[in-house]
């Protein structure tokens, strides 16, 4: 398995379990009414489970099985793929110090994903083919 596919789908295995323990908080104070503050996780908690997780999983496991050029190793675009999964996790980077610090910072972590988003399917157009071909 290639580095880039090892290390988003060890990433999104982080956000995955931050993600659900985070909806656990949310959950648990939801049913008991606890505080307030727990909300402001809201936007954390759906930017791990959607973008950390689901986006970052199928760009690793994607990067990884997709039929390469010749040899096994000939992933084209890997520029791409890197990009793409740096800007996802900069995106959650973004939204963790927007719970801190700035409200906007969910549109910021929007415009990552959409990168993010873009550059996978740049790399990953030319390796949608037959095996071989
Ligand atoms: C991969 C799995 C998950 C996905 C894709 C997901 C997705 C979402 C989304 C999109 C929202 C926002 C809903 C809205 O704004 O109206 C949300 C909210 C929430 N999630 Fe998750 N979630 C996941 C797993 C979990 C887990 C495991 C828990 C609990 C242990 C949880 C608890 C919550 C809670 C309590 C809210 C707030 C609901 C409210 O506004 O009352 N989620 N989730």
């Amino acid at each position: 398995m290639s580095k880039l596919s090892i290390w988003s789908i060890r990433l999104a295995l982080i956000c995955l379990i931050a993600g659900w323990a985070i909806g656990a908080v949310l959950m648990i104070n939801r049913a008991w009414g606890l505080a307030g503050w727990p909300w402001k996780l809201v936007d954390l908690h759906v930017a791990l489970v959607l973008f950390g997780w689901t986006l970052q999983v199928v760009v690793g496991v994607a990067y990884w099985m997709l039929p390469t050029f010749g040899g096994r190793s000939n992933r084209g675009r890997e520029k791409a793929a890197l990009m793409s999964v740096v800007a996802i996790n900069l995106g959650i980077v973004w939204v963790v110090a927007g719970v801190f610090f700035s409200p906007a910072a969910p549109v910021v972590a929007t415009v990552f994903w959409l990168v993010a988003v873009l550059s996978f399917g740049w790399h990953a157009w030319p390796r949608i083919k037959a095996f071989g071909a």
